[in-house]
């Protein structure tokens, strides 16, 4: 039903369209498509795109640009930048004598150099900074532009800024990653001499330091062996795991030093080496391999050491034969089962291998429409929607990484905010047991063989002259550099694995059906208004920062950094008091002073911004480092709102709500 709806937007359009096609002067059709391209409705503005990239004057590439400041969507996305491709001398034309002007429109200007030939971009990157210089801060999106389109003077310019001291350390390991983007998929180079670059392994900042090193990977200048060993113990997770990323890039000739590491007491240590191993040469990394696998004995682990093995080509069947009769752990087997059915891949050699030695059943009957009637009523009489969302919201399931619900959690997949008042309950039983049976417009995915031998699929995200950026399964964007791909195909199977219900009892699936079935009607499973906080990043605040006198690691630590664990709230918008203690439990034994619980909200113009905190007494809203008690003047820009709460007085729910922001959700 969802496609009728679509169906009957797509029909209705074509004569709109059509109409603004007819033979008329530019101008006419410019001012037809001008509402066209604004239009609510995603298809419309898809379908305006693609006629303005026939109308081949500034004003097309002006409003076509204009579509990024609404949602966006993978074929929109794809659409822009086939239509700047196209437009892109008028484009450059009006940049260039002053009439399109890229100040306020920073992204616009970020898409479109992405969009148009490498050589294109380079002259109007030269163009832009030349009249700006990059702040220290790094703020805006310039050193991220210089690595995806700058030619070897930009680049000259900005490697002579980081190793000159210019730049703070998160702007330097920016520009570091900056230099090794361009390197890695354009192989261009920074003029200029490279070598004080190095010195910055020495660094006092983890960030600097493994940009650096990995950097040194791609423009493969590694450090010796001996120094390689030696940070591959470095107290820095970022740091260990660099040192495997240059290892591959180095290829065969750091197989001895692998070799080694394979044997080290770590089991993260042998975990990598033994990945760097297979990637590398498949055949004598059985041993090794076989090893890891039978040591993995927690779920996050063993997800991703299957996530990082299974893109390797062929390592499923090459593994399968030498399981052990005896089986691997159950936890092993059963994420390793998931993993290798997701994405559109369906390793059954694996599935089979892992399920007969660990006593799972790998279920791939057939289920006939009957079956799937009968559940589809059982749950829409016994199943309880309260428990299905506990159901939902399992790590082992992974659907949060793929869906999201009023905007938060993974975009691999379709929001699923509305699902339950727009699809029949058949149709969702039918989904989850047999994701192949029909795959979802516009969620296709595709698989990339590359050159050095990965496998790798999920859903377009953008694609430039030099990259395809896909959307992974583990809702990461993956950048491929077009130079390293081999192939390229539609993936046959559903990017949802088939098979995720086989861990589930008959009443747990149930309960998810009765869940999803209820998304978007009225009532507790409405997520549909917006102006809460769903998505939190929550961490504990101990004695020793206090003494270390790190008092403001909470507004400075990035939020995907590793002290941050990440919420999101109830469907109902709640942050829920079991969710905050399962969050922050893993600090209990020392001695906590608060328990923090940060998000963003975010702001187009300055304004008055009144926030309502529905917690217990005694817990504190904090803002950009400043506790507040009214409305806050703000900014335009992203701002960081603190939740500060006595831990031994947890409230039942958090809930932070606002109309004057929109909340940040991915
Ligand atoms: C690895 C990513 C991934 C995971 C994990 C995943 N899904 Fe999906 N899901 C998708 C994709 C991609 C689609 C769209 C393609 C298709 O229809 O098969 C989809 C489609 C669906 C649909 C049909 C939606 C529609 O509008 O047609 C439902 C319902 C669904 N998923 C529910 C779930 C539930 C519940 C879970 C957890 C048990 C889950 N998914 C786990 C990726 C995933």
């Amino acid at each position: 039903m969802f496609h009728g709806i679509v169906l009957a937007g797509t029909l209705l359009l074509v004569p709109v369209v059509a109409r603004a096609e007819a033979p008329k002067d530019a101008d006419e059709r410019l001012a037809i498509l001008s509402k066209l391209v604004a239009d609510p409705h995603p298809r419309v503005r898809l379908e305006a795109l693609r006629a303005l990239a026939r109308i081949p004057a500034a004003r097309s590439a002006e409003l076509a640009l204009g579509v990024l400041e609404q949602p966006m969507d993978p074929t929109l996305d794809y659409a822009l930048w086939l239509t700047i491709n196209e437009l892109s001398e008028p484009w450059i034309a009006a940049l260039e004598s002053g009439a399109w002007k890229s100040d306020g429109r920073e992204r616009q200007l970020a898409f479109a150099l992405k969009a148009i030939r490498p050589e294109q971009a380079s002259r109007v990157l030269g163009r832009v900074i030349r009249e700006r210089r990059l702040p220290r801060d790094g703020s805006g999106p310039w050193i991220e532009l210089v690595g995806q389109a700058g030619g070897p003077k930009e680049l000259g310019a900005l490697m002579q800024q980081t190793v000159g001291g210019d730049f703070d350390d998160g702007a330097t390991a920016r520009a570091l990653g900056a230099l090794g983007e361009a390197a890695r998929t354009r192989k261009v180079r920074p003029e200029g001499d490279a070598r004080g670059i190095l010195g910055l392994l020495q660094s006092s900042n983890e960030s600097v330091r493994a940009a650096t090193l990995r950097l040194s990977g791609d423009w493969k200048t590694p450090p010796p062996a001996d120094t390689l060993a030696r940070l591959a113990a470095d107290p820095s997770e970022a740091m260990r795991s660099t040192v495997f990323e240059v290892l591959r890039l180095q290829g065969t000739a750091s197989l001895p030093l692998i070799r080694r590491l394979a044997e080290d007491q770590d089991p993260a240590t042998r975990r990598r080496a033994a990945l760097t191993w297979a990637s590398l040469d498949l055949a004598g990394a059985g041993p090794v391999l076989l090893g890891a696998v039978t040591a993995l004995d927690q779920e996050g682990t063993a997800q991703d050491f299957w996530r990082a093995l299974l893109p390797i080509k062929g390592s499923g069947k090459h593994l399968a034969p030498l399981l052990p009769a005896a089986g691997i752990p159950q936890v092993a087997a059963r994420t390793g089962m998931r993993v290798a059915r997701e994405g559109g891949r369906n390793d059954m050699d694996l599935v089979l291998a892992l399920a007969k030695g660990s006593g799972l059943s790998a279920d791939t009957q057939a289920f006939t429409g009957q079956l799937i009637r009968e559940m589809a009523a059982k749950a829409a009489a016994s199943g309880d929607p309260h428990r299905g969302e506990l159901v939902y919201r399992r790590s082992d399931l992974a659907c949060t990484t793929c869906h999201a619900i009023g905007g938060a959690g993974g975009r691999v997949g379709p929001d699923m905010t509305s699902i339950g008042a727009s699809a029949q309950p058949d149709y969702l039983v039918e989904s989850l047991l047999m994701p192949n049976a029909k795959i979802k417009e516009g969620y296709h995915g595709v698989v990339v063989e590359t050159k050095d031998g990965q496998s790798v699929s999920g859903t377009v995200v953008r694609e430039s002259g030099n990259e395809l950026v896909l959307r992974g399964t583990a809702n990461q964007e993956i950048a491929i550099a077009k130079s390293n791909i081999e192939s390229r195909n539609q993936a046959t199977a559903s990017l949802m694995p088939a098979g995720l219900l086989d861990p589930l009892d008959e009443t747990e699936q149930l309960d998810l059906v009765a869940f999803l079935s209820r998304l978007g009607k009225p009532g507790d499973f409405d997520a549909s208004k917006g102006g809460v906080a769903r998505r939190w990043r929550l961490s504990n605040v101990v004695h020793t920062d206090q003494q270390n006198g790190q008092a403001d690691w909470m507004w400075k630590k990035p939020l995907d950094d590793k002290r941050w664990t990440e919420v999101l709230s109830r469907v109902n918008g709640d942050l829920t008091r079991t969710l905050m203690e399962t969050a922050t439990k893993a600090n209990m034994w020392s001695s906590k002073i608060a328990v923090l619980a940060v998000t963003e909200v975010q702001l187009s113009q300055p304004a008055g911004v009144r926030f309502q905190l529905t917690a217990t007494k005694g817990t504190e809203l904090w803002v950009d480092g400043s506790k507040v008690d009214g409305p806050v003047s703000l900014a335009a820009g992203t701002h960081r709102v603190l939740v500060r709460i006595d831990p031994n007085h947890i409230p039942d729910k958090i809930r932070l709500e606002t109309r004057d922001a929109a909340f940040v959700l991915n």
